[in-house]
């Protein structure tokens, strides 16, 4: 990239994908290409059989009781939008509250005020500090017997703050609220058990986890899913249908209207299995490194040229470096960095009010890394990121 071996720090907004997923895409099309729901031929029984696999695969990845609280829409944003249109709009009403927080992406923010907007439930926003961290005594506060829904990231895509959210599945269910976690990022840096953890609703996307785009997983736990409306209806989500009526068929099944992403679903069960491979508590602490050193050698070599956002300490901070070097434009940095075959984002990153929040309206500039990342690349980052600072005195 402009001359040089490319670094990619753009991890947070997709991922790049490993033969063995590109493999995987390409094996359905040439060997087991058919439509699935179970056709009598031989080629449709192959495709329906990786198909279901890929549910039980993504179910194992996220501890989940079965495949049949696994479904697949197209990413988190198409998830969380089905709980807040099937279960919110079906379950709420005027006395309800639901509760998010201003850390959240938008995907995890305005479906639940349009959801307000149509029940006439409240919402409240957890604040953050003026740093942008998660105000957990107004987390506490908000959370009240009114509660019906509590709608939190796993951690944010922005300051990369991890949310504790088995804490959080403590304080919902104590007054029987709902738990939704955005798991867009959580989920394809660190170790997420939704039965360990109390996750009642989790939204991920298979393109943040070296799969491929439009496919992610809507999870749930069963008897949710049940009380929930089908996102959309049509072919493949029936079980019998007359002029007036339709009998939904069985979760995940009916959540899932429509010819699926057949080849979709086999390259995300394979990039799933590939992490559990290498294994996530490895993954996790891999990027702590990444970052720990990221955050050292800026803070050593520009202390006060750059600012740098979200928590100091690797255990609270997943894989994401987000800052700006005081002086230029987030995007003057991103295109010189470019220039240095570096890749990253520059932005508010689709958390504007965030952004706002703590002073960084103009946008921030986000490295943010994945497993085949190295120390190495992120020695030349921040080398680069000297020469910038450079220019921009
Ligand atoms: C925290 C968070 N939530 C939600 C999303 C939306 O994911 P998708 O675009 O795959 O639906 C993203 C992606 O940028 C994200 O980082």
């Amino acid at each position: 990239m402009s001359g040089r071996r490319l670094i990619y720090f753009d991890n947070a907004a997709t991922t790049q994908k490993p033969r063995q997923v590109i493999e995987a895409v390409r094996r359905f099309y040439e060997e087991h290409n058919a439509n699935v729901h179970r056709g009598l031929h031989t080629l449709s029984q192959e495709a329906s059989e990786l198909y279901e696999e890929a549910h039980e695969i993504l179910a194992k990845f996220i501890g989940a009781s079965g495949m049949e609280e696994v479904a697949f829409l197209a990413g988190t944003t198409d998830a969380l939008n089905a709980v807040a249109d099937g279960w919110a709009c079906r379950n709420l009403g005027p006395d309800d509250r639901i509760v998010t927080t201003v850390l959240e992406h938008h995907s995890n923010m305005l479906p639940w005020r349009r959801a307000a907007q149509r029940t006439g439930a409240e919402l409240v926003y957890v604040d953050v500090t003026e740093d942008g961290l998660l105000r957990w005594d107004q987390l506490e506060n908000a959370i009240n017997e009114r509660t019906r829904l509590v709608a939190i990231t796993g951690m944010s895509n922005v300051t990369g703050q991890i949310v504790d959210v088995a804490e959080v599945a403590k304080l919902a269910h104590e007054v029987d609220a709902v738990l939704v976690v955005d798991g867009a990022q959580a989920v394809p840096h660190m170790p997420v058990n939704v039965r360990q953890a109390g996750i009642d609703f989790l939204a991920f996307s298979g393109h943040k986890m070296l799969g491929p785009t439009w496919i992610g997983v809507l999870y749930g736990r069963r008897d949710l899913l049940e009380r929930m409306a089908p996102p959309r209806v049509g072919g493949g989500m029936i079980r019998d249908v007359t002029l007036d009526e339709a009998e939904w068929a069985d979760l995940p099944w009916r959540l899932e209207a429509g010819t699926p992403h057949i080849a979709g679903a086999a390259g995300f069960a394979e990039a799933a299995k590939y992490l559990m491979d290498l294994g996530m508590e490895a993954v996790r602490e891999h990027e702590k490194r990444l970052t720990e050193l990221a955050l050292r050698l800026i803070e050593d070599s520009l202390p006060e040229e750059v600012e740098i956002y979200g928590p100091r300490d690797v255990e609270e901070r997943g894989g994401i470096v987000t800052f700006n070097v005081r002086g230029l434009d987030p995007h003057m940095t991103a295109s010189l960095l470019d220039a240095f075959g570096i890749a990253v984002r520059s932005g508010l990153h689709c958390a504007h009010p965030l952004h706002r929040r703590i002073g960084a309206a103009e946008g921030t500039v986000r490295a943010s890394f994945y497993v085949y990342n190295t120390e190495e690349e992120v020695r030349t980052f921040v080398d680069a990121l000297v020469e910038i600072a450079e220019t921009a005195k």
